[in-house]
């Protein structure tokens, strides 16, 4: 079974796309698009597949993210009860987390109150590092993102976990396990060539999923992201 994303060129490399009910990390640099794809997600689950999706953002702040998203075309107001935008500046998880003592459990437990309520199929965290900021090593950054995860495809969610990765690298993830924790694997590249950037998303996996493999470029567009799947990226790959 399978969860379209309703961005054709990405469901195009997925072979139809997301495997339904899994955990998928999104990962990028900054401003590559992860927030615009994940809530394109989210949008379209609704818009188009009537599946209703939470957003949890543990950084920026609820009206920017609405204002930013309008800029999309996407009118997060106007999707009512299907949709939940969760959150705020990370400030607020510290000290929550500090004043209640608030573990793993507790972050979990109040996601998947919300997902019950409007019956969610699809879930979008932003980003998953400041949620794994909250735990002091890497055993327990671990294991707080599998009983996440867990949770998350017990409640039958096809889920996004976006991840912050620094400039102009291939790395895949912050803490370097998280890619090895979940079931599939998108990358957002920007690499400087000349005097620009190039873009380029590609899978990098996803268990039990057919899916291309090249890097494909993509655009930042008035419509959200674009993605070119049949055009190479680099063009020294040119035939
Ligand atoms: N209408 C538009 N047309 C083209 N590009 C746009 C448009 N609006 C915004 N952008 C670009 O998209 C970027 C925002 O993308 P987004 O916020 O989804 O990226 P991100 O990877 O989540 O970034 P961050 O690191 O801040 O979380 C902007 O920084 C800008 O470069
Ligand atoms: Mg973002």
């Amino acid at each position: 079974m399978r969860t379209n994303t309703g961005i054709e060129g990405l469901d195009a490399m997925l072979n139809g796309g997301l495997p339904r009910g899994r955990i998928i990390l999104i990962s990028g640099s900054t401003g590559t698009g992860k927030t615009t794809l994940s809530m394109q997600f989210i949008y379209n689950g609704i818009k188009q597949f009537n599946e209703p999706g939470v957003y949890m953002t543990f950084e920026q702040d609820k009206e920017k993210i609405k204002a930013d998203m309008s800029n999309f075309g996407m009118d997060l107001d106007g999707l009512g009860d299907k949709f939940r935008l969760v959150g705020g500046p990370i400030a607020t998880v510290y000290k929550y987390k500090r004043k209640t003592k608030a573990g793993v459990e507790d972050i979990i437990s109040e996601i998947t109150e919300i997902v019950k309520e409007i019956g969610a199929k699809r879930v979008v965290l932003d980003p998953i590092n400041l949620f794994l900021m909250l735990f002091d090593n890497e055993d327990e950054r671990r294991v707080a993102l599998a009983t996440l995860s867990e949770n998350l495809t017990s409640l039958g969610c096809t889920t996004l976990l976006i991840c912050e990765v620094k400039e102009q690298t291939m790395d895949i993830s912050r803490y370097g396990f998280e890619e090895f924790v979940v079931d599939g694997v998108i990358a957002l590249y920007s690499i400087k060539q000349g005097q620009s950037f190039l873009q380029g998303i590609t899978v990098r996996k996803m268990r039990g999923v057919k899916h291309h493999r090249e890097i494909r470029p993509y655009e930042i567009t008035d419509q959200g992201i674009v993605i070119y799947p049949t055009q190479p990226w680099l063009p020294e790959d040119e035939e």
